[in-house]
């Protein structure tokens, strides 16, 4: 029999695919961080010849993404939204700072690559501990009561 413990124990594993066990159980940020995961895999598999593109799609998905969140924080008065946001922006300046570098030639697809494999080791903690609880407090703004995730077997 499955003890409490195990029940939604936080995911921690750095893999570079979306599961389902990400799962927040607020649908509107769930289908972001999917997508955080294919422009992330485009990052870690850049070449020289695509490594701007790829870091240009993964500032684009940063910065609404991470609006996205704050503006759900700030509208809802959710209490302890300061470290969050300053996470993000915190995010959003290292991925600019490589962006920049490459624009300037002085960098290549090892160091989006190197932000790319960053971002997969930074994502899962974020996930779990901060936007966690957004979706918890969202869901029940939205809903009046706690998210319910639905996970595929894994
Ligand atoms: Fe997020
Ligand atoms: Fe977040």
């Amino acid at each position: 029999m499955k003890k409490m413990d195990d029940i939604d124990a936080p995911v921690q594993d750095n893999s570079l695919v979306w599961s389902d066990a990400r799962l927040l159980g607020f649908a509107p940020m769930d289908d972001v961080h999917k997508e955080f995961y294919e422009v992330a895999l485009r990052l870690v598999t850049c070449t020289d010849t695509n490594a701007l593109a790829a870091i240009e799609e993964f500032e684009r998905h940063a910065v609404s993404h991470f609006e996205q969140e704050d503006e759900w924080m700030r509208t809802t008065d959710f209490p302890p939204r300061d470290c969050h946001i300053e996470e993000h922006e915190g995010v959003l300046k290292s991925v600019r700072e490589v962006k920049v570098a490459i624009e300037e030639g002085r960098a290549g697809c090892r160091l989006a690559q190197d932000i790319g494999v960053h971002l997969f080791q930074w994502f899962p903690g974020h996930a779990d501990y901060l936007d966690s609880a957004l979706a918890a407090w969202m869901t029940k703004q939205t809903m009046g009561g706690k998210p319910v995730v639905f996970r595929r077997k894994i």
